[in-house]
Parts: structure tokens; C-alpha cells; sequence
């Protein structure tokens, strides 16, 4: 089935091709494309395909979601942003999130993602604990991205790319890329395994 997206007026998408720029002299002056990929992931990374709640809606701008454990820091993310909401108020805290994340992969030298405008921001932040816990193996990780946000084995090595923006160091076992520490190793093990599933 075709996937089909909102549409936004004429002013909706001059809005977002404003905030596009401002987001690249942004990400690129204050070099913070990692942070900003992760607060578009965080923001995104707790949608419930069955009850179709969470997601990427703005509600990471609520102090209630940065609280959650998984996203300390993000708060950061929100207040480097708040001059461009401020400036470009027509904008939702939804699509800005997930652009400042397609434009800092553009920053950071990777593809210009397309992005497809028009989430509304919702009034309430997700419970917490829906995104993947680093301290867990492979089943956890198929049950928060299969079972729980509707994705594939695929789409779990596609994401985790996202790591690519960290700073990296190399297993001098197994010689696989370590992102961040040993569960971060397990999942790129994971995801090497899954490419010869
Ligand atoms: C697969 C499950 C994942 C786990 C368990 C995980 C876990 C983590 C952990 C523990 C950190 C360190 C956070 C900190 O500095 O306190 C981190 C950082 C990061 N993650 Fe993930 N992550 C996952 C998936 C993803 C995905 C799908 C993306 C993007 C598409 C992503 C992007 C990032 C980025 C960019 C950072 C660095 C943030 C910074 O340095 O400011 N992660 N992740």
C-alpha cells in the first residue's frame, strides 16, 4: 500500500524550508548533530503501533518526557531550539524536532533525507519506558522495534546507523565497531548477524 502524508499549505511548507536553514547554520555552528539526531529519535522512538500512541509530536518539549531516564540531556536539544520556534512559530515542536534530525544526517555529510511536514503537536508525552534500555540483548531490542513501533530486523540495523554519529572505537577482540559501551556492542553484533539473515 502507498504511503500517503499530510498536506501542509504554501505558508506551512515556506515555514519549514526557513527553519530547514536555520537548522543548518544552527547544527552546523554549534557542531550538535548527534544531539539533535537523538532528540528526533527519542521523540520518534516511542510510538505504539497498536494503541497508536507516542511518537514524534512535540511532546519531548514537555519537562515530564525530558525527565525520562532515557532522555537525559535532551532538554539541551529543546532550548538550543526554542529561538527557531520562537522566530518561526508557525512550525509545530512535532516537525521541527524531526527536521532538526534530517538536517543534522545532511550536516554530519550523510543524504538529504526527505521529510514530509504536518504532525501536529499532541498535549500529552508518552509513558515512559517504551524506548530500547542499552542494558538489554537482541529480544528486547525486536520487541521495542517489531512488536512495539510495527519495524523490521531491516529497520533496527538501518536506525542504529544513527550511531555512526557518535565517536567510535574498535573491538580489539572481535574487531567490530563498540559505539558507546557493551550493550552498544551487542547491538552491532546484532545488527551484523541480521544482515545474512
Ligand atoms: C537500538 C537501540 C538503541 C539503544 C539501546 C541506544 C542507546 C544509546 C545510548 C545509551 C546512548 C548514550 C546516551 C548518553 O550519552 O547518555 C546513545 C546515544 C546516541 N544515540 Fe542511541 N540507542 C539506540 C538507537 C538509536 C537510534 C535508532 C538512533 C538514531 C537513528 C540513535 C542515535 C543516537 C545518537 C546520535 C547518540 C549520541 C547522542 C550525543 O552524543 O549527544 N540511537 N544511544
Amino acid at each position: 500500500m502507498a504511503k500517503t502524508y499530510p498536506v501542509v499549505s504554501a505558508e506551512y511548507q515556506e515555514a519549514v524550508e526557513k527553519a530547514r536553514q536555520k537548522l543548518r547554520a544552527l547544527i552546523a555552528e554549534k557542531n550538535c548533530s548527534p544531539l539533535m539526531l537523538r532528540l528526533a529519535w527519542h521523540s520518534a522512538g516511542t510510538f505504539d503501533v497498536s494503541s497508536k500512541t507516542g511518537g514524534p509530536f512535540g511532546t519531548m518539549k514537555k519537562p515530564a518526557e525530558q525527565a525520562h531516564a532515557a532522555n537525559a540531556g535532551l532538554d539541551i536539544a529543546v532550548r538550543m531550539l526554542e529561538p527557531i520556534k520562537e522566530e518561526i512559530p508557525t512550525i509545530s515542536y512535532a516537525d521541527l524536532y524531526q527536521l532538526a534530525g534530517v538536517v543534522a544526517v545532511e550536516v554530519s555529510g550523510g543524504p538529504v533525507i526527505p521529510f514530509h511536514p504536518g504532525r501536529e503537536d499532541k498535549p500529552q508525552p508518552p509513558p515512559e519506558g517504551r524506548l530500547p534500555d542499552a542494558t538489554k540483548g537482541s529480544d528486547h531490542l525486536r520487541q521495542v522495534f517489531g512488536k512495539q513501533m510495527g519495524l523490521s530486523d531491516q529497520d533496527i540495523v538501518a536506525l542504529s546507523g544513527g550511531h555512526t554519529l557518535v565517536s567510535l572505537h574498535i573491538c580489539s577482540i572481535c574487531f567490530h565497531v563498540i559505539y558507546l559501551d557493551r550493550c552498544m556492542h551487542a547491538l552491532t553484533l546484532f545488527s551484523c548477524v541480521s544482515l545474512f539473515l
